[in-house]
């Protein structure tokens, strides 16, 4: 496995390579999830390349950057166990140069959801992405549908700056009790940990009530807050029911919604997934 840190050594690297490249861009202190859609890549391309950056870009100025966990010398023994064929890790500074100015921007489904909350989150997100893409050259990427918003994000970029990859999902890793695997779930404290499956439960109820005939929207979010506002250690963010693609809040779920919602557990914020009919 190499372990590159300049964008010039990771365009020489993949420059070595013939076949078919899968690439997994992540911000490291890697888990169940992120090694999932690396165990996919490996079913379906010939080399793995993974990335790590914490990409201060995609942070708010009260969002967490600084203590975002970091772990790079585990996160390489994991990849390596994997079979990646190049890590690539660079500095913000190899990133960002000083007088750096360039962004890539989807607007819209940015607006919504996440992007409420998070102003410019998108566009950092789409800014780095693309900035890999065009340094690692992948034919196919790999995303988890733990980010819902994101994945949608991306496919929305490539499809309309017509970028010549394939952008793969990946369900989402859960632990038994149903909590998404996040790398944010360390910053939980043991009754935090306890209450944290509360979002899975909420998604479960909503699928339960729509699976029994219940299509009313409204009445699908109002379930899930109710379960959730009995849980003392959280606070709601949003609760959604939209549709998959514009993000749009729907009346009535007649064929396909994403679920989704974010809820403050403690001082740490968790987001979590489903689709309905999908
Ligand atoms: P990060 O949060 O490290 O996630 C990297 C990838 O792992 C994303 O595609 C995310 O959806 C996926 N992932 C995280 N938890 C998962 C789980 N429990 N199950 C399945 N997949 C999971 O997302 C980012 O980093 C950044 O925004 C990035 C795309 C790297 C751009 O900076």
């Amino acid at each position: 496995m190499k372990v590159v840190e300049t964008i010039a050594a990771m365009k020489a690297e993949r420059g070595k390579l013939a076949g078919s490249v899968g690439f997994v861009p992540t911000m490291g202190y890697l888990h169940e999830g992120h090694l999932a859609l690396v165990r996919h890549a490996r079913t379906e391309t010939l080399t793995v390349i993974a990335s790590i950056f914490v990409n201060p870009t995609q942070f708010g100025p009260q969002e967490d950057f600084a203590t975002y966990p970091r772990d790079p010398e585990r996160d390489l023994a994991l990849l390596e166990k994997e079979n990646v064929g190049v890590v690539f890790m660079p500095s913000a500074q190899e990133m960002y140069p000083q007088g750096f100015s360039s962004s890539v921007a989807v607007e819209g489904i940015t607006e919504r959801l996440e992007g409420k909350p998070r102003p410019g989150h998108f566009m950092g997100v789409t800014t780095v992405v693309a900035k890999l893409f065009n340094i690692v050259q992948p034919d196919r990427a790999y995303f988890g549908q733990k980010d819902a918003q994101q994945l949608a994000v991306i496919r929305k970029m490539v499809s309309d700056l017509n970028m010549n990859l394939e952008i793969v999902a990946v369900p989402t890793v859960r632990e038994p009790d149903g909590l998404a695997m996040s790398s944010r779930n360390t910053h939980l404290s043991p009754e935090e940990r306890k209450a944290a499956p509360v979002l899975w439960k909420a998604l479960c109820l909503a699928r339960g009530h729509w699976e029994n005939g219940e299509k009313d929207a409204a009445r699908l979010r109002q379930e899930m807050t109710t379960l959730i506002e009995r849980e003392p250690f959280a606070q709601i963010e949003y609760v959604s029911v939209a549709d998959p693609e514009t993000l749009e809040e729907l009346e009535k779920v007649d064929s396909q919604a994403l679920v989704s919602l974010a809820v403050r557990i403690g001082g740490t914020r968790l987001i979590d997934n489903t689709m309905l009919g999908g």
